[in-house]
């Protein structure tokens, strides 16, 4: 079959960057904290940084794999390599990508909001009070639209004069900005007792089935694998790419950012006592305490609550373009439309959906939860088995470009037996939990 030319990156650089800022985003900062808070510190991001080894790197090659092989967006790939019958977990790909730009689109509209307000007047006591005004209402659907108006921007202009220009620019500030507040963050008094939380090591915590499902369900959110987002961005690469490298980096640069964003959050509630808040809201460490922090900071925390919210509007910012470009590149490749036709009707369907988002809370968690523990663990488990079990030779495929690397059956066992068993242990329990919290909400 012919198909019009084929948008590329212009650069390696630019690749990995526009990866590094899809999986760089909201969850390095915002779910990383409140999930490190709740599973005891340091014992869970060990064991969140061996999930991303062990599960996370194999199934991300993999998608690098599909994507950069077929040429294809995600529906097209898996048809190509698996036959007809593979198009469903395709179109699931796809919904996958409409349901979590949806809220996350709502929580980056928040982001905006609050760095608007350090910007106008700085934050003051009453922050706390107010959260729920701006987390829900017509407020939060109004700074919603206005976060997706400027993802299709980006995603309309297309791979090289949208996404990659936009990570070229932004993710390097990100960088800065994070390990900026970080050194400010050591400086307080106090800070200590934030590392000791942040950095305790309690083990004991660890033997429950539900931190290892928050552990895998945050690996898979935060590298932004099991629908197809890194697949997408793969296949406009060239085949000289070194896949494993690009894998390793993209997953070590997330993995620092979480690491390092840690580093800000902590000290910084810590140091001003606020640490009671925290525990058991989802929302709690990022949208309530940390501004409450800033607001006890008088002038200067104007200007750090200024920059750590701009930080995440960048990373919220370059990981929807990721989430809509799934969808954009399936419209694209399988109704023909334009690229910015694409863009803007994705973008009008997607900001309704998440109105039920913007009107409340609960929902938003809820689809949250349903997003990540149902479409991105069991999307996972069954890109490891295509990949693993029905893709012909992909070892064939990752060894372009990368032609000394001795581990790939090591590589290729890990999706056969490794990430089912381990996704599978976990869905088991994943999927009952989010049934409950369905049912929850509607009770
Ligand atoms: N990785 C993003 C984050 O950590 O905020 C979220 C995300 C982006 C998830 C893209 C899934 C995705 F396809």
């Amino acid at each position: 079959m012919n198909h019009p030319a084929r948008e590329q990156w212009s650069s390696r650089r630019g690749f990995v960057l526009a990866a590094v800022g899809s999986a760089v985003g909201l969850g390095n900062m915002w779910r990383f904290s409140y999930l490190t808070a709740e599973h005891g510190g340091a014992a869970f991001v060990v064991l969140y940084i061996g999930i991303t080894l062990l599960v996370g790197v194999p199934v991300l090659l993999a998608e690098l794999a599909i994507g950069r092989g077929s040429q294809r967006s995600p529906i097209r790939a898996l048809v190509h390599y698996g036959g007809r019958r593979w198009m469903p977990l395709g179109f699931l790909f796809v919904a996958a990508g409409f349901l979590i730009l949806s809220y996350y689109s709502v929580i980056a509209g928040w982001t905006l909001r609050y760095a608007g307000i350090a910007l106008v007047s700085g934050f003051d006591s009453t922050i706390a009070d107010q959260f729920s005004e701006i987390a829900t209402g017509w407020d939060a659907f109004a700074f919603h639209l206005a976060f997706m108006a400027g993802t299709v921007a980006i995603v309309g202009s297309g791979v090289k004069g949208g996404i990659e220009r936009t990570a070229l620019l932004l993710m390097p500030i990100l960088f800065l900005i994070v390990c900026g507040l970080a050194v400010y963050a050591s400086t307080l008094d106090g800070a200590g007792r934030g590392y000791d939380v942040y950095l305790a090591t309690d083990f004991s915590k660890l033997l429950s089935f539900r931190v290892l499902k928050d552990a895998a369900g945050q690996a898979f959110f935060s590298l932004s694998l099991g629908m197809g987002a890194m697949l997408t961005f793969a296949s406009y690469l060239g085949r000289d790419h070194h896949l494993p490298n690009d894998s390793m980096l993209i997953a070590g640069a997330d993995l620092a950012v979480a690491f390092v964003a840690g580093l800000v959050v902590f000290p910084m509630i810590f140091a001003l006592g606020l640490s009671e808040q925290v525990s058991g809201s989802t929302v709690g460490a990022l949208f309530i305490t940390l501004p409450q922090a800033f607001a006890e900071m008088g002038a200067v925390g104007r200007v750090v609550g200024f920059l750590f919210f701009a930080a995440l509007i960048v990373g919220a910012l370059t990981s929807a373009v990721s989430l809509l470009e799934v969808v954009v590149a399936s419209t694209m490749d399988g109704l023909g439309w334009p690229r910015r036709r694409a863009a803007v009707v994705a973008g009008i369907a997607i900001a309704a959906l998440g109105f039920p988002s913007a009107w409340s809370t609960e929902v938003l968690g809820v689809v949250d939860q349903i997003a990540n523990n149902l479409f991105l663990l069991g999307g996972g488990l069954a890109l490891a088995v295509f990949v693993g079990w029905v893709m012909r030779d992909p070892i064939a495929q990752v060894t372009i470009g990368a032609e000394g690397v001795r581990w790939f059956s090591l590589w290729r066992f890990f999706l056969r037996f490794a990430v089912p068993a381990i996704l599978g242990f976990v869905l088991f329990q994943a999927v009952p939990d989010t049934w409950n919290a369905v049912i929850d909400l509607f009770s």
